[in-house]
């Protein structure tokens, strides 16, 4: 390909725990994907995590153990920026003028907010209420172009573009308004247990999601009590047959095989074989990744150094930019 620009990806994950099949299936293994199209910044965001109360060492094992995830996954540090949010301070830097230039009534707005503090009632903490600013900087501090995100976060992206705006009608124009990037099928992986919810990592029931570190032995158990419905037909209706239809989003994922196809496939074999052929699928893809993960991680010094690095690329850019809007917002450059 010619030499041409190439769109800048911002993306981020909370480092808040062992990653589901659902955070691959979602993110991490589209991240994987875009390297060859975009200029990618891969982020651990380690700063949006605490506004729920974090162990300090499990935060600190959990974002070691993010970073070598995603770097199993295939996300290459050669091409790609990964770095830790609290390592690049630009993000809070620019955080606090995103805050002056943002209304407390949108903020209170935000569905995750409310699902949030509901879950949290002990902990309604402003963190839990300025987290879409502190998002909204992650993206603006790079002049990202297109955000990778779930369903879930897209009025967290119409915000950010709601006060770029405002920032650019108010001084100069200044920042790119961001897009959503939404992927297609399989983008959002729902609860085993309860499957018109969402596949989470905070989830209490165990048996609700896959981890990507879970043994093949584990990964066949879940999926054999993964809740189908009683009509034993495997057919693609996620309204009607929400467990059924999620089952063959993930082996749509592994196989490659349409729905229809799968739907011949399983046709007059019951919901038993048909949970073991998806558990197994799962199990062989997730097999290598996991042999991966269990070298990068053990290389401690290789994983900081990958982070270090993308700290410093990272920093270079948004550092820049907090210079560019600190001078035009009147704050005094020395
Ligand atoms: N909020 C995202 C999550 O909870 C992570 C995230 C933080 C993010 N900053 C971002 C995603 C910026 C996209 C862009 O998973």
């Amino acid at each position: 390909m010619a030499e041409q620009k190439r769109k800048r990806i911002l993306s981020g994950i909370q480092p808040t725990g062992t990653f589901t099949l659902g955070n691959y299936i979602g993110a991490v293994r589209n991240w994987a994907k875009l390297q060859d199209d975009f200029e990618c910044l891969y982020m651990l965001a380690d700063l949006h995590a605490l506004t729920v109360r974090q162990v300090p060492a499990e935060l600190r094992r959990h974002t070691r153990e993010a970073a070598a995830m995603l770097l199993a996954a295939g996300i290459d540090p050669s091409q790609s920026l990964v770095f830790v949010q609290s390592q690049v301070p630009a993000h809070t830097q620019l955080g606090w003028v995103i805050t002056c230039n943002s209304q407390f009534g949108e903020l209170s707005r935000m569905t995750q907010f409310k699902d949030k503090s509901a879950k949290h009632p002990d902990n309604i903490n402003g963190g839990l209420r300025s987290y879409p600013r502190l998002l909204a900087a992650d993206i603006l501090v790079y002049l990202a172009e297109l955000v990778p995100v779930g369903q879930d976060q897209t009025q967290h992206l119409e915000l950010a573009r709601n006060v770029a705006q405002r920032f650019n009608n108010a001084y100069s124009p200044t920042f790119t308004l961001p897009e959503g990037y939404i992927t297609k099928e399989g983008a959002k992986i729902m609860s085993l247990a309860e499957p018109t919810r969402k596949m989470s990592k905070s989830d209490t029931n165990q048996n609700s999601y896959i981890l990507m570190t879970d043994d093949t032995d584990t990964i066949l158990r879940k999926f054999k009590r993964a809740v189908t419905d009683s009509d034993g037909v495997v057919r693609y209706d996620p309204a009607a047959k929400p467990g059924v239809s999620n089952l063959m989003c993930i082996y749509n994922v592994f196989t490659g095989k349409a729905m229809d196809e799968i739907e011949r496939e399983f046709d007059g074999v019951g919901y038993g074989d048909f949970k073991l052929a998806v558990g197994q699928a799962v199990a062989d893809a997730l097999a290598p990744i996991q042999g991966e993960y269990a070298r990068i991680l053990a290389d401690t010094a290789y994983v900081d150094g990958v982070l270090r690095q993308g700290a410093e690329g990272a920093s270079r850019l948004a550092n820049r930019m907090v210079e560019k809007v600190y001078r035009k917002i009147g704050l005094l450059q020395l």
